[in-house]
């Protein structure tokens, strides 16, 4: 029998009620936005792995191969009995950090897609059958309550995720994520770097158009869970760069004018032809400026890895001092 367990800390009533209350505020407010974590419904974690094997979507493949040079080194910095991922997802890459940690007991993913979650672990399950997997459906922005494992921790945050934070987001994030480490536990982050404008902008708006669907695949998780009429069509897929926040930004933008109904909030959203949707940042990030966040959260940089051609970083950091 396979060690696995899922705990749900969001049952589909707490996830309804923050989706409404995130869909009230951000269609009726100027401009219109919408966190991105509401793309990840069953079809959006498929999306998200098709953007993954993308010619133009780097950052997975950069990720991987700086994982794969550095598993053993990052394995015995932190001696890590259990390991656990935010924004977990599929899990693939996390699979060579696991080969190289023979001694680890507990394996904690956390994510807010069940469908992600549980292929994860039937495909880490089939090849690590020692393993306990204790699955965590769960929002990462939001206190954890991590089950009872042995130390010590390694916490890993990958595929540059962290950069779909605001800077706020992130500092509260960071900060919340030091107070679940103890002492002799180690953070892994990844981080897409800044880089050329149209490397970038291509990643985010591929020929294939898989980017584009990914996209508007959240107006069709607001039609189904809160009884909307988007007609996904009606809304182009855009993205830009954002040189002074150095971050990518995903949008959809209304192509004629429009009244969208949202049933469950009773709610009728006028959009003017050409009107945006904010729908995601992607912040790309330097060195320093990863340390520097690191430490106001009273975190210590101990490593700093990149892939060869220096387009992504994998950071260790230890609990250190407060900067402030
Ligand atoms: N770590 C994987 C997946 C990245 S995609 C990789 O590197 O390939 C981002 C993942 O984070 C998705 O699986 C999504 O469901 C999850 N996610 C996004 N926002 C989240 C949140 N607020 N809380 C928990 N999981 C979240
Ligand atoms: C999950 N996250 C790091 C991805 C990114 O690159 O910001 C989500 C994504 N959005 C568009 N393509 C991929």
């Amino acid at each position: 029998m396979s060690d696995f367990q899922l705990t749900r800390t969001l049952d589909e009533h707490t996830a309804e009620t923050a989706l409404r209350a995130d869909v009230a505020r951000g269609l009726t407010r100027t401009p219109k936005a919408l966190p991105p974590k509401w793309f990840y419904d069953a079809r959006g974690s498929e999306l998200f792995e098709e953007i993954t094997r993308l010619p133009e979507y780097y950052p997975t493949r950069a990720e991987r191969e700086i994982l794969l040079e550095r598993a053993q080194e990052i394995a015995s910095a932190s001696g890590a009995r259990t390991l656990v991922e935010l924004g977990s997802g599929s899990s693939e890459k996390t699979r060579h950090l696991i080969e190289a940690m023979p001694a680890l007991d507990t394996y904690i993913p956390v994510d807010v897609s069940e469908s992600a979650l549980a292929g994860a672990a039937r495909t880490l399950l089939e090849e690590h059958p020692g393993l306990r997997v204790h699955a965590l459906l769960a929002d990462f922005t939001r206190a954890l309550r991590l089950p009872a494992s042995p130390g010590p921790r390694l916490v890993v945050f990958l595929g540059g995720t962290i950069g779909n934070l605001l800077p706020p987001e992130r500092a509260v994030f960071l900060a919340s994520v030091r107070a679940m480490l103890s002492p002799g536990d180690t953070l892994l982050i990844g981080t897409d770097l800044v880089k050329d404008e149209a490397v970038l902008v291509a990643a985010y708006d591929d020929a294939q158009g898989v980017t584009a669907e990914f996209n508007q695949n959240v107006l069709a998780v607001i039609n189904r869970e809160l009884g909307a009429d988007f007609h996904t069509a009606d809304f182009a897929h855009v993205a830009v760069w954002n040189r002074e926040q150095e971050w990518i930004e995903m949008r959809l933008r209304a192509r004629s004018d429009l009244l969208v109904k949202i049933r469950a909030l009773d709610l009728v959203v006028p959009f003017t032809a050409g009107e945006e949707i904010l729908t995601e940042v992607s912040a790309k990030f330097r060195q320093e400026g990863v340390r520097k966040e690191l430490a106001s959260a009273g975190l210590e940089l101990v490593q700093w890895w990149t892939d060869a051609a220096g387009r992504f970083a994998l950071s260790l950091s230890v609990a250190g001092g407060a900067e402030r």
